[in-house]
């Protein structure tokens, strides 16, 4: 557990149960499958997209923007790792000292949480099948020892491990991963939010113990096995969630810059859906950001241009093309031409006007047209049509597929 991590040795610490389903490449090579199985188009636009800019600093994917990372090893993650908080049991007594000593409990608790778990990983958790993959990491379901609750493990490779942020109200700098998923878990964590609930550091990896809202399936996963899009009144349930989750995450400051259908997990029983994968998450500010991170094919067009852009604006383009990959099952733009040239949408027949206009919205290029998450919500799509309240179950009956994500 402790020695060389690559992904067989991964592999290997799964409990060998059932496999995965579906196996998802990393992300771009997901998106352009993805893409090729809806067009018969090969990866061809993989080279046309990345081949003059994938040595410009921003537009990668989630791969090649992890592999830039600098060395774990470096004085802020030795930094960050040093501080280990040891919290005492709650006071029980009732005196005014006892009221200093709550207060310092209260600060020194919400300091514990920032720090990764001491103790041995192997000792508390037990690994079992894989859940799933992406550019980051590999997603495994777990069990607490101590009490037998269900959770997801995921896997970060330190290797090529970049970036690092400083948590708010302290002087720690953690792997930003961990920084902004722990900034977004703290209470009241929004209910379209999955929670991190500990964090481990081990020589060659990180791993990030998160709670699993079994029965679930991603979205962009139960897409694919339903081998068609959402009907709209899917689409609909699950932007609204979307579009709360925005907002709670603007509540905590963060922006998580890569929003997309495999990074939405939902609930097949409650028919929620909560947002995953801090990986390319940074502050929420209002200057320009300079640096891309997310997936090259939700980039707005403004980076392009001008390698700036403004988070809010840029969150509501990549809403956009998630909206039109729900309704569609195709995604907008093929490449980096088409987001930044008068490439017309087309639309399958069958899609509503309200929906084709909230698309068109959410993907203008003049970014300072495009909607708020307010305006959205409050628009004819979103707040007049109907949502889907059938269960995933019931709309795809016996589907063998979903006992891939036992409870
Ligand atoms: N908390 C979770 N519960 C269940 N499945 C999860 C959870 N987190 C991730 N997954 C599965 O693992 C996949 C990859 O996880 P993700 O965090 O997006 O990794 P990456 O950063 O590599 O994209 C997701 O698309 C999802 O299918
Ligand atoms: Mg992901």
């Amino acid at each position: 557990m402790e020695g060389k991590v690559n992904k067989r040795h991964l592999d290997e610490e799964a409990d060998g149960g059932l496999p995965l389903k579906r196996s998802r490449p990393e992300t771009v090579d997901n998106l352009s499958s993805h893409n090729a199985s809806n067009h018969g188009t090969e990866t061809k636009h993989d080279q046309d997209l990345y081949g003059d800019q994938a040595d410009t600093p921003g537009l990668m994917s989630s791969r090649k923007r992890k592999s830039c990372f600098i060395d774990l090893d470096s004085e802020d993650f030795r930094a960050a790792k040093k501080i280990c908080v040891k919290v005492p049991n709650g006071p029980t007594w009732r005196t005014p000292l006892a009221k200093l000593r709550d207060i310092f409990w209260k600060i020194l608790t919400q300091f514990k949480e920032l720090f990764h778990c001491e103790g041995s990983f192997t000792s508390l958790y037990q690994v079992g099948r894989k859940l799933g993959d992406g550019g980051f990491g590999v997603v495994y379901k777990g069990t607490r020892k101590k009490d037998g609750r269900i959770v997801a493990l995921k896997y970060i490779r330190k290797e090529g491990y970049q970036k690092f942020l400083k948590f708010p109200g302290t002087s720690v700098t953690l792997p930003s991963e961990v920084a902004m998923h722990l900034l977004v878990s703290r209470p009241p964590i929004s209910e379209h939010v999955v929670e991190l609930l500990e964090w481990f550091d081990q020589p060659d990896k990180l791993i990030l113990v998160m709670d699993y809202p079994a029965p679930c399936v991603d979205v962009l996963g139960y897409m694919e096995n339903a081998r068609r899009p959402l009907t709209e009144n899917m689409a609909r349930s699950i932007m609204k969630q979307v579009l709360q989750a925005c907002q709670d995450l603007r509540e905590c400051g963060v922006l998580h810059r890569d929003i997309k259908a495999e990074n939405l997990l939902w609930q097949t029983d409650t028919r929620k859906v909560k947002l995953i994968d801090f990986g390319c998450a940074d502050f929420l500010h209002d200057e320009p950001y300079t640096d891309f991170a997310g997936t090259p094919l939700f980039c707005p067009p403004e980076w392009i241009y001008d390698r700036k852009y403004d988070g809010r604006k840029a969150n509501i383009w990549s809403i956009g093309v998630l909206l039109y990959n729900l309704v569609t099952f195709l995604l907008p733009f093929q490449t980096v031409d088409e987001i930044t040239n008068k490439h017309t949408l087309s639309f399958r027949s069958g899609i509503s006007k309200e929906c084709k206009e909230l698309i068109c919205w959410c993907l203008r290029r003049n970014a300072e047209e495009r909607p708020t998450l307010e305006e959205m919500l409050q628009g004819d799509w979103l707040s007049k049509g109907k949502q889907e309240y059938q269960s995933v179950l019931d709309v795809f009956p016996g589907e063998k597929w979903l006992l891939c994500y036992p409870s």
